[in-house]
């Protein structure tokens, strides 16, 4: 066995022995689903528009998460996997229109308790695949019995198109590995500026009723 598969071995290991570990970022995501449902609602209520169609949510598994941090290099202790990896918790928030996007953004980073470390624009700078999304890096606390813990969770919003792109996108690569045809890279980035019209177009019609 290579040094490298031992190392992924024992982070998995080392993961599987102490359940609190990943149990805090279960928490996370359940307070972040909590704050986005009311927002969702409320808004609702208050605009006569909900800026939220659907949220999900996963906690990396042990050996994605063990993977990650061997080629990231990060050393093999749990300390520096948390320290190191920004996803272990991640929460997709997908949205009907563009501008809400952005208004959940706000209106999530402007709780108190919501640190936000890092922020990437995916949607004003797609990626040159063409992928489109915004990306959160947040910090909330979790209340356990004895202590605070302050926990990361990555949260990608991206509209309802935006998210038709990337689920597809994802399921076709997956097939590939690596050995992806140049126009079918090409045709992928066709597709996403065709989704990124229909959003214009979309918002559009949408600002005409609000
Ligand atoms: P990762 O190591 O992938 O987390 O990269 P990063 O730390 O530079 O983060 P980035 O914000 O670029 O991407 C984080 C996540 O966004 C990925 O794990 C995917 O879920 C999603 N993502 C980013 N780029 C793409 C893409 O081209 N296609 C799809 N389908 N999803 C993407
Ligand atoms: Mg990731």
């Amino acid at each position: 066995m290579s040094g490298d598969a031992l190392l992924d071995e024992s982070v998995t290991d080392a993961i599987r022995q102490q359940p609190g570990f990943l149990l805090v970022y279960k928490f996370a995501i359940e307070e972040l689903m909590t704050k986005l449902r009311i927002l969702s609602e409320e808004f609702d209520l208050t605009h006569r528009h909900d800026p939220i169609e659907h949220i999900t949510s996963r906690v990396k598994r042990p050996e994605a998460i063990a993977a990650k941090a061997l080629r990231r290099g990060l050393a093999a202790d749990l300390a520096a996997i948390a320290e190191g990896l920004d996803d272990v918790a991640g929460v997709r928030v997908v949205c009907p229109f563009v501008s809400d996007v952005y208004q959940v953004a706000d209106m999530l980073t402007g709780h108190d308790d919501v640190e936000l470390l890092r922020r990437k624009d995916y949607v004003a700078v797609p990626k040159d695949n063409g992928y489109r999304s915004l990306h959160l890096i947040v910090r909330i606390p979790v209340f356990l019995s004895d202590r605070v813990e302050r926990v990361k969770v990555e949260v990608q919003l991206r509209t309802i198109a935006m998210d038709f792109w990337a689920t597809l996108e994802h399921k076709l690569f997956y097939k590939y590995d690596s050995q992806v045809p140049a126009d079918f890279a090409t045709e992928l980035t066709d597709v996403a500026a065709l989704a990124a019209q229909l959003d214009s177009r979309m918002e559009n019609l949408h600002r005409r009723l609000h």
